[in-house]
């Protein structure tokens, strides 16, 4: 896979509040990542150095390896979908889809565009090192404005040519009408070719419905907005701005005001969608439920700082700290020493463990998983307790194991009467160590 945006020791401050504290991350193309942590971690701040509405107090971002922090909002191949849609109320579904297409072909719009290319260009000028290139730079600007304000300007100039070619040609020679005949029938091909606003349209109208068939919304096209469904009206944005065709998408907790089921469906279309956009998104969220189901890469932040980088299944397996284990899924996380590698202590019992590299001695934390918890008869682990409370969870029971030390929570199938004597067990694998956060 290969790496599309890298941010450097990014920093950020409001004012005396450091709210990121030297940001490192590395985002491939094709990714689903998710930025996950609690509310005011700097998730939002993150995606907003990404997209270019916020500018980092330090460090670097980068795309394809390049610094792109001069480069503004508008101009970078990132698109960006909100909590709350933004849809235009007043146009149905397909005009809110082909707003940002037709935008590209408006006279207004047009102006606008060719000043940015001026602008562009006038910064590589100025740094370009001798006359020839800057002449070069030119000729490369004025042949982009000309296509602006003529999509059919490369046709026109070929049929120039054919002409020209027509023109040229010996009429004394015997083979000169077909000759003649053939470049006419080239140009003709040629004019065929020509975007009028009849084959515009027609361009337009299967982009819109291309993308509104990746979110699921075929038919809806003369729908008003305000008659969808909030996952509709959502979906509808999304589909906004992938018709612009942008590197990646950044998705800042686009399904935060859905309801659970609206919510867990799009969860799925989501990742479907990314997946047949074929590009990289970036999404936002404090779920941890949500972050485990959708992406590729979780990246778990907290205060400002990353903590975890990883597979969905590595971070929930293999948490590096108690912060992290407490946020992805519930956990029992037990003090213990390190007595050495693959040796841990807690509550006066040694179990052996998968764990190594720590310090003799080291005072750690240990995590336990409830659903990697058993329930077994009294007496044949180290671990006894009573029965504190039971609760049925739809699948499972969540069963709350007191000892003389604490309180274990277990994930079982199978049923326990409270106040009744037992034991807890578990396998050297799922015995987690962790650094003392
Ligand atoms: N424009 C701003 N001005 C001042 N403080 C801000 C601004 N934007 C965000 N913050 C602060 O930065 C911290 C991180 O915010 P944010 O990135 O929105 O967190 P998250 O998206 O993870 O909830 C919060 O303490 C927030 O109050
Ligand atoms: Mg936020």
């Amino acid at each position: 896979m290969k790496k599309l945006i890298e941010l450097k020791n990014v920093t950020k401050a409001f004012g005396e509040n450091v709210v990121l504290k030297g940001i490192d991350l590395e985002i491939y193309e094709n990714e689903f990542v998710t930025l996950l942590g609690p509310s005011g971690c700097g998730k939002t701040t993150t995606l907003r150095i990404i997209g270019g509405f916020v500018d980092p107090s330090s460090g670097e971002v980068l795309l394809n390896e390049k610094n792109i922090l001069d480069i503004p909002a508008h101009k970078r191949p990132t698109n960006t979908v909100f909590q709350r849609y933004a849809l235009f109320p007043h146009l149905d579904v397909f005009e809110n889809v082909a707003f940002g297409l037709r935008m590209h072909s408006n006279k207004a719009n047009i102006k606008i565009q060719t000043e940015k290319l001026k602008e562009d260009y006038q910064i590589r000028i100025d740094h370009a090192q001798d006359s020839t290139t800057k002449k070069k730079l030119k000729l490369e600007l004025n042949k982009e404005i000309e296509l602006i304000k003529d999509p059919n300007i490369h046709l026109k100039l070929k049929i120039d040519k054919l002409k020209n070619k027509i023109k040229t040609l010996d009429k004394t020679n015997p083979e000169f009408e077909t000759q003649k005949q053939k470049l006419q029938e080239q140009i003709k091909a040629i004019k065929n070719d020509f975007e009028t606003p009849k084959v515009r349209e027609k361009r337009l109208t299967d982009k819109v419905m291309k993308y509104l068939a990746m979110v699921n919304l075929q038919g809806y096209e003369r729908r008003s907005v305000h008659k969808l469904s909030g996952g509709q009206q959502q979906r509808v944005a999304i589909a906004r701005a992938l018709i612009n065709e942008p590197k990646v998408l950044l998705l800042d907790e686009p399904l935060a005001a859905l309801d659970l089921k609206l919510r867990q469906e799009m969860q799925y279309e989501l990742k479907e969608i990314q997946r047949n956009a074929g590009i990289t998104f970036i999404f936002v969220t404090h779920d941890q439920e949500e972050a485990l189901t959708m992406s590729d890469k979780i990246v778990v932040m907290n205060e400002g700082e990353i903590q975890q980088v990883g597979k969905p299944e590595d971070i929930y397996n293999e948490p590096i700290n108690t912060f992290v284990a407490k946020f992805i899924g519930e956990s029992n996380i037990i003090e213990g020493i390190m007595i050495d590698d693959y040796l841990v202590e807690f509550d006066g019992v040694k179990y052996p463990c998968v764990d190594y590299g720590f310090k003799r001695n080291e005072i750690v934390d240990i995590v336990l998983r409830p659903e990697d918890l058993d329930i077994v008869p009294e007496g044949t682990t180290p671990i006894s307790g009573v029965v504190d409370s039971v609760a049925f969870k739809g699948v499972h029971y969540e069963i709350d194991v007191k000892t003389n030390t604490r309180i274990y929570t277990v994930h079982t199938t199978d049923y326990q009467p409270e106040g009744k004597k037992v034991s807890v067990s578990f396998e050297k694998e799922d015995l987690h160590v962790m650094e003392k956060w």
